[in-house]
């Protein structure tokens, strides 16, 4: 094997089996048995791993192995350690939606270890208080109330029961969100509301109600974008618009209130080891040559949730006092 259409053929190998495990009827182990011909991939190789490595994300709560071979093994989950970073944020307020997971429960974790008393929002209860007991278990002050970003009425009263439990806001982290992958010409409606609805609506409603109260603290807000927002993502027409409606609703409020000491940015993370990755399957029959655009700079590195967290403190800081209406790319150099 190592010609072009052998490779191709395990394309459509790997791509076949990855939707057979979504549809609970296949194993991820079941990849092994295909490691051998990735590895005569040679230049091909790139693509294949990203294509397995979603695969092997599907169900990381399951337990199961990541194939071996050359597939890069999923990053073990990175904590930071409370006593290790800087203090910037004691006497502060943050708002994390997205908290049960990924990036958003590791910025909900670092603001703490900075100081911060951090008010977590997530469709996911469980595991949206348990990242607030965490919190709190380290000597933190967090709290936790469930949030539906696609609804108005639950994200208004989100930021009213934030408030009225720590008396003000200092910090706005936007980070809740969803996507997948979709042939342009086959996306339902339903799915691009979905997506628009929850990654761009929900961050306008967010922005919208903590404004008056961070005009109060001359506060910040820092939303999620990506960068399939600064670069062409295949199948993304639904989540690059969302992401590029982020970037545009960024710039528009730091002219808004930037006078009035508010401070707006955006974090674009590149690809980063988190459950969102298994949202994300090539469409049946698409050229899967085109996930060369998304890989990392190194196929093997993701970024790791902390890393981000880590851009999420610094824009919540005074450290960024006079950075405002910008894009932060936290990507590895993959849009270098
Ligand atoms: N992981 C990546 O490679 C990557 C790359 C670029 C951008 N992003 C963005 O980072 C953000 C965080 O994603 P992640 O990678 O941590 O994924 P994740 O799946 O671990 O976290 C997403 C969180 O959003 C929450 N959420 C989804 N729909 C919601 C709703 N309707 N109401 C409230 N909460 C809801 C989920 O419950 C989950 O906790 C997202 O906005 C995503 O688009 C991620």
């Amino acid at each position: 094997m190592g010609t072009e259409e052998g490779l191709a053929e395990t394309v459509a190998q790997v791509e076949a089996l990855d939707r057979r495990v979504h549809a609970g009827v296949a194993d991820v182990r079941d990849l092994d048995g295909l490691a051998a011909v990735l590895d005569a991939g040679g230049a091909e190789l790139g693509r294949l791993d990203v294509v397995a490595a979603n695969a092997s994300r599907i169900d990381p709560g399951a337990g199961r192995p990541a194939a071996p071979g050359p597939h890069p093994a999923p990053h073990p989950t990175r904590e930071i350690a409370m006593s290790t970073v800087p203090q910037r944020l004691t006497g502060k307020t943050a708002l994390v939606t997205g908290a049960a997971s990924g990036i958003g429960r590791a910025t909900a974790l670092r603001l703490a270890a900075e100081g911060a008393q951090v008010f977590c929002a997530d469709i996911q209860a469980e595991a949206g208080e348990a990242t607030a007991a965490q919190i709190r278990d380290a000597g933190g002050d967090a709290a936790f109330q469930v949030c539906d970003v696609s609804d108005e009425a639950s994200i208004v009263a989100c930021v009213a029961v934030a408030v009225e439990r720590y008396g003000k806001l200092d910090n706005l982290s936007n980070i809740a969100g969803l996507g997948h992958f979709a042939e342009s010409s086959q996306e339902t409606l339903a799915g691009w509301n979905e997506i628009i609805g929850i990654n761009l609506t929900g961050t306008f409603l967010f922005c919208r109600e903590a404004i008056p109260h961070l005009l109060a603290t001359r506060g910040s807000i820092t939303n999620c974008a990506s960068t399939a927002a600064t670069k062409g993502q295949p199948w993304s027409a639904a989540y690059s618009a969302s992401k590029g409606g982020v970037i545009s609703l960024t710039q528009t409020l730091a002219v808004d209130y930037g006078r009035q000491g508010v401070r707006v940015n955006a974090i674009a993370p590149g690809v980063v080891d988190t459950p969102i990755s298994g949202q994300f399957t090539p469409p049946e029959g698409v050229d899967v040559s085109l996930m060369d655009r998304i890989m990392p700079l190194d196929p093997e590195r993701f970024g790791y949730p902390d890393e981000l967290a880590a851009g999420f403190a610094y824009l919540a800081s005074d450290d960024a006092g006079y950075v405002n209406g910008i894009v932060l790319r936290i990507d590895g150099g993959m849009q270098a």
